[in-house]
């Protein structure tokens, strides 16, 4: 049963005020708010079990091991991954992808070399891949992206060359809220061999997620977007790929045997673990994994689709207003990023899904000119409502819409019809105070 306001409960921010209005909090894409099991499960360790994993046979050290690994196994359950091993802890998503963009270019990457990228990527999924390229002499191709938001995937297959070593994609617009048919893209990459990598930070808050059903090489996540603290992630890699990868960092933990002569490494994953891991966070987040299975990854998935395309029913009532990112997904489209079993087509049956997933980006015109999208956000968040504004590290999206940003509402599990309702009350005021 998805009780809103049993969920509220567990989330006490929610019940703040801000500016003496009841917090709206709609900036769910940028990070989620922690549940009270959350918080109480990494100050219980801080508390009584701390100690540095990996390295103690006394008690606390043992204890504290047992939990970290736990939490591996916990991710890999979750994303339904062959081995723990593959399970690669980090700071993020984005360090997850520096990680992989480091060690896949050192070992497979050379002069005139190809990775394809698509328009609608995320800084994070770029920039790495620009900097290996500038180390390497090698090239980035883009995929484009047609006019209602999808990713042009005839374009996509003319892309590849036998030069072509890697494709980096998105599994959910951070902007548009596309739902990237990242089987497909899988599936086409394969056909040439070449490996893909998908940013999940934005599909495993908000839908159920199987590694194996998707059959890409490297999907990496955030911990804090799904509930869980900052500062811990993960890069899942399949061990054939992980295995004939190089480290990333140096250090304690890494290694089977140094001497100054010759070094040695350590096993997946902690060939790629150097240093004391945050293992406080990953912990937590295998808390909060347990907390969004409980309720129900599919149950989370159909509570916000209500939620988004109620939202955008409304936002599409005002005047002026221009929402980005229009694509309809098909059911099989879906049923490519998601997993294959029975209960997921039960789940989403064969009603037209709506294109955004939990993510709306706008702008408002007033007398034929935009109000500025901080404007816009600053003004929303004196009556109490989060948003986000601006490019949303996304400014190569941002030139092909032709625009310098936008506002985002992105939603959560626990928000509610009365907080969309909010939003678009905030936004008719907003405009007329201009
Ligand atoms: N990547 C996060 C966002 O889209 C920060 O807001």
């Amino acid at each position: 049963m998805y009780s809103l306001q049993d969920i509220r409960k567990d989330f006490p921010i929610l019940s703040r005020k801000v500016y003496n209005h009841p917090l709206v909090y709609l900036d769910n894409g940028a990070t989620t708010q922690k549940p009270k099991q959350v918080v109480e499960a990494m100050v219980d360790e801080y508390y009584n079990v701390n100690a540095n994993v990996h390295r103690g046979v006394h008690f606390l050290s043992q204890q504290a091991t047992e939990l970290h690994e736990s939490s591996r196994e916990a991710v890999r359950a979750f994303i339904n991954a062959r081995s723990s091993s593959e399970i690669l802890f980090t700071r993020g998503t984005t360090e997850s992808i520096n990680l992989l963009a480091f060690t896949f270019g050192e070992a497979f990457i050379h002069a005139d070399d190809e990775i394809i990228v698509s328009t609608m990527e995320h800084h994070s999924n770029i920039v790495p891949w620009q900097m290996m390229c500038q180390r390497k002499g090698a090239i980035l191709r883009v995929i484009p992206m047609t006019n209602l938001g999808t990713l042009d995937l005839d374009a996509y297959q003319q892309l590849f060359s036998d030069k072509t070593k890697l494709v980096c994609c998105t599994h959910v617009s951070n902007v548009l809220g596309t739902i990237n048919p990242v089987g497909q893209i899988v599936r086409i990459a394969h056909q040439h061999n070449v490996p893909v990598l998908i940013d999940g930070a934005q599909s495993v808050p908000h839908m159920p997620v199987d590694v194996q059903a998707l059959d890409c090489d490297f999907f990496a996540f955030s911990g804090h977007k799904v509930y869980g603290p900052t500062g811990v992630g993960v890069l899942y890699g399949k061990e054939n790929w992980l295995d004939r990868l190089p480290p990333y960092q140096g250090g304690g933990e890494m290694i089977q045997n140094v001497s100054f002569e010759k070094t040695t490494y350590n096993t997946l994953p902690y060939k790629f673990e150097a240093g004391t891991p945050d293992y406080v966070a990953t912990h937590a987040l295998a808390i909060a994994l347990d907390y969004v299975s409980a309720l129900g990854m599919e149950q989370i998935f159909q509570h916000e689709q209500q939620l988004t395309r109620y939202a955008l029913d409304q936002l599409q009532q005002i005047e002026g207003m221009t929402i980005f990112g229009h694509a309809s997904h098909s059911t099989s489209d879906l049923a490519a990023s998601m997993p294959s079993q029975g209960s997921t087509s039960a789940a989403f049956g064969h009603e037209t899904l709506c294109s955004s997933d939990a993510v709306i980006s706008f702008l408002v015109q007033k007398d034929g000119h935009y109000i500025h999208p901080l404007d816009l956000g600053t003004l929303l968040d004196r009556l109490g409502i989060a948003v986000r504004t601006g490019h949303h590290c996304a400014e190569p999206l941002m030139n092909r819409l032709g625009i310098p940003g936008t506002v985002r509402a992105s939603f959560g599990l626990y928000n509610t019809v009365d907080e969309v309702d909010a939003l678009v009350d905030g936004i008719r005021r907003v405009i007329q105070m201009f």
